[in-house]
């Protein structure tokens, strides 16, 4: 079995999968309670929160699945990118069972992480990754579509300015809505109607032609509008709802404004599958959305389950066994510069 730790933000995991990919067990110790009263993630409360958790996490983990220490083969550990203080308890303990067990240790970057996520699926079991797919990364620190090519990691734009994660959470905070904002935005843009007349978001556009994201201006915008509009959450809520309902739809408009860009620019063979990841793939209007892109192309879309998508320890263990696995292999996983 491998084991995966996951402590490079607010969320501390532990899962143990099987060496197929299997999720046995993955457990996910959430501080967001901590946090919310600062409306954002302190750093210094993180690190502590991940120390008194960790290792009664690791501990229940191996009771859940009656498992024992010595059934640990290796160990996966997030390395980055992440809170730098979040990030070294997890890594120290993780140094620290590999020493005592005398196992390896694979140090994973979260992005691979996110990346890998979509595969492991049904019902924990992992699906074989195609020779070729495109890859989503959206979530509250990253915003970027990898073209992932036998192992071989390739970054085609990234944003500019804020994450589409961050600018969910910036603007639900201006209006009073809680951290994190993305499932809130969401839950109130359910009873809400798009309207662009009353609430005209902008697409970004560059004069190089860059297929990169930049969400400072919606957010500009979206901050602009609800304030002159007195959108807040004790406000009218049917305005409160038609507000997120197309805030929302503009932020994914620009992902498929620039997938379409994209997908015109690549070459045979084109990927195989197109693959959303991060905490934002979770948002349900989103999912609906890629899958009918998918079906109007004949290309297979894959979404991690939700419960993947947010951070987690079963993709970082999923995304070590892949880098095992390709070890031998001179095709490795490198994140290189941008093609766009
Ligand atoms: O992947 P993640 O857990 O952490 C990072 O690596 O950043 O993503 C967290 C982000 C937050 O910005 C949160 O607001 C957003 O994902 N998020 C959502 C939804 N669930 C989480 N955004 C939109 N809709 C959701 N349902
Ligand atoms: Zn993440």
């Amino acid at each position: 079995m491998i084991l995966g730790i996951e402590t490079s933000c607010d969320e501390t995991s532990v899962a143990l999968l099987d060496s197929d990919g299997t999720v046995r067990v993955n457990l996910i110790a959430s501080q967001i309670e901590r946090h919310r009263p600062f409306g954002g993630v302190v750093p210094e409360i993180a690190s502590r929160e991940h120390l008194q958790h960790l290792f009664p996490l690791v501990s229940r983990a191996l009771d859940d699945v009656h498992a024992s220490w010595s059934d640990i083969e290796k160990i996966a550990v997030t390395a980055g990118p992440g809170l730098i203080g979040a990030l070294l308890v997890g890594v120290a303990g993780a140094q620290g069972l590999s020493y005592a067990l005398g196992v390896p240790l694979i140090a994973v970057n979260h992005l691979e992480g996110h990346l890998f996520s979509p595969y492991l699926q049904r019902d924990g079991a992992a699906v074989p990754l195609p020779d070729r797919f495109l890859s989503f990364v959206i979530s509250g620190g990253h915003s970027s579509i990898y073209d992932v090519r036998g192992g071989e990691v390739t970054m085609l734009n990234r944003t500019r300015d804020d994450a589409i994660g961050e600018t969910f959470d910036k603007v639900a905070k201006f209006i009073g809505l809680p951290y994190p904002g993305g499932p809130q935005i969401e839950k109130r843009a359910c009873d809400g109607r798009i309207d662009r007349d009353r609430f005209p978001f902008p697409m970004p556009q560059f004069k190089d032609q860059s297929l990169d994201f930049s969400y400072s201006g919606i957010k500009a915008e979206a901050i602009r509008s609800a304030r002159q509009q007195k959108i807040r959450v004790e406000g009218d809520p049917r305005a409160l709802a038609d507000f997120c309902a197309t805030f929302q739809e503009a932020l994914f408009a620009q992902l498929f404004d620039r997938l379409d860009a994209i997908w015109s620019r690549l070459r045979e063979p084109m990927p195989a599958q197109v693959v959303m990841a991060g905490g934002v793939a979770a948002n349900g209007a989103l999912r609906d959305k890629i899958i009918a892109w998918g079906e109007g192309r004949g290309v297979i879309v894959r979404l991690p389950e939700k419960r993947y998508c947010t951070d987690n320890a079963a993709m970082i263990a999923f995304a070590g066994l892949q880098r095992t696995a390709m070890a031998g292999d001179p095709r490795r996983v490198t994140a290189r510069s941008r093609v766009a």
